[in-house]
């Protein structure tokens, strides 16, 4: 089938790219064209595992388009994916200025028959709107909405190996082509939800929400852990066993993060009390997440003699999680900015991040980033590891503690082994345990 991506984001960028590599001619299309240009020469616009070996296939294999305009190419498409950013306004709604422009931008190039699909995340209602749109301007185009659940890292292998599809309609002629385009996927045993626009786009924020909040849980629960000297890992693994609750997303830490969760929680949240829907768990989450950074400063800083001023922390890991160059509400960026308001001066060393960290202005300045985790433990006061990067579990520990003034670990994301640790004459705090709780515990 013929189809086309509308905005070369992380979410169009990778869908259209494995949709060539499902079979479809795909034409992606991004007005900037600095972008563009990059990705003709097969060269990634983003950080993400595999992405450049399937790029190069879909070029190659001149299924893959890539074009800086709303061309010709348009004329011919089955479904137009619409795959631009809905940012959070300052009131935490989705702002959906980029989907009604892009969608008014398209309509013109269209056959009738042609499917507009909204993938972008938005709000319930945002389908059925653009269709009133649609036909406000005199055109007969459907919509269909067809949330994405890629996770950044391990987006490719999300997209081929999806637990579902979820398609928004209200005709048959679009369910038939929303089918055609994933059966090369449901034809491998994928299950594929058809319903109508509104729950389609609820199931999203509602999945998002839903994890944010197994991680919350989890992250109270060390809280509560290191207060009555529990284990938390013990105590995650326990829990997730039951195959009821899942062992996925109980991985305590410094909060969740990200461009997703914490804004389409808080678009959730915006809609329940637009509808008088009191929705009170939400509320608890958002608190709970946005109170971690300053939880844990306000620990590290106990267990550091009550004062970091002039002290130097060594920040291990910048992104929001591992496996991505992303900062976007990341936990770290957080916690940096807690210490830097106790006058703690913070290094930092990230494998991907740290090209990003200019978007921060307010740090650029203030944060040392360092070209090793060693340079950035150089003469440090305690070592915060704040992302759980694979390098951070195989360092020569020995060697850093030979580097570090004082021999302090915080390990917010527990990847390391405390007995190792600590026989290496580390003191060593960890999420969930006692000591993180209590500085004589
Ligand atoms: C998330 C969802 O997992 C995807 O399904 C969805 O498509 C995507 O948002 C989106 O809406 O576009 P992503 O933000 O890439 O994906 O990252 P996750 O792997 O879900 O992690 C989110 C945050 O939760 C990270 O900060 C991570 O460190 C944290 N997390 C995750 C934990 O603290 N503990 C866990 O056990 C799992």
């Amino acid at each position: 089938m013929n189809i086309t991506f509308v905005g070369t984001g992380y979410v169009g960028l990778v869908s259209g790219v494995m949709m060539s590599y499902l079979g479809h001619n795909v034409t992606c299309i991004d007005l900037d064209s600095s972008k563009i240009v990059r990705l003709k020469k097969k060269e990634p616009t983003i950080y993400e595992d595999s992405l450049e070996k399937y790029l190069k296939m879909g070029v190659d294999s001149n299924r893959l388009h890539f074009v800086d305009s709303y061309d010709q190419n348009l004329k011919h498409s089955d479904a137009v994916f619409v795959t631009v950013g809905t940012p959070s306004l300052s009131d935490g709604s989705a702002d959906l200025s980029n989907i009604f422009s892009c969608v008014g931008s398209v309509l013109k190039h269209l056959k009738d028959d042609c499917v507009i699909v909204i993938k972008s995340t938005v709000p319930p209602g945002t389908c059925n709107n653009v269709e009133s749109f649609i036909k406000q301007k005199g055109y007969k185009n459907k919509v269909a909405s067809n949330p994405e659940f890629l996770r950044e890292g391990t987006a490719i292998h999300d997209f081929i190996n999806t637990d579902r599809i979820i398609i928004g309609g209200n005709d048959e002629l679009t369910f038939g082509i929303m089918k055609n385009i994933y059966a090369p996927l449901t034809k491998k045993g994928i299950q594929m939800l058809e319903t109508d626009l509104s729950t389609s786009e609820l199931i999203k924020y509602a999945s998002n929400s839903f994890l944010a909040n197994k991680i919350a849980f989890i992250n109270e629960l060390s809280d509560l852990c290191q207060e009555i000297g529990c284990n938390i890992n013990h105590l995650s693994e326990g829990i997730g066993m039951d195959k009821r609750i899942g062992n996925s997303f109980l991985k305590p830490g410094p909060g969740f993060g990200g461009s997703c969760f914490p804004k389409d929680i808080l678009a959730l949240q915006k809609l329940a009390q637009g509808v008088s829907s009191k929705f009170l768990i939400l509320d608890a989450i958002i608190n709970s997440n946005n109170n971690r950074p300053a939880n844990l400063t306000r620990k590290v800083i106990g267990l550091l003699g009550g004062d970091v001023k002039e002290k130097k922390i060594a920040v291990f890991g910048l992104t929001y999680k591992a496996n991505t160059d992303d900062l976007r509400c990341s936990p770290a960026i957080n916690l940096i900015k807690e210490l830097l308001s106790f006058g703690a001066k913070v290094v930092a060393y990230d494998p991907q991040g740290m090209k990003n960290i200019s978007r921060y202005k307010e740090l650029i300045k203030k944060v040392e980033c360092k070209t090793t985790p060693q340079k950035a433990a150089r003469g440090s006061d305690a070592i915060i590891i704040a992302t759980e990067w694979n390098e951070f579990k195989v360092l020569d520990y020995k060697k850093i503690k030979t580097l570090m003034k004082t021999p302090f670990i915080f390990d917010f994301r527990n990847v390391l082994d405390k007995q190792q640790i600590e026989e290496m004459g580390f003191e060593y705090h960890c999420i969930g345990s006692k000591k993180m709780g209590n500085k004589n515990g």
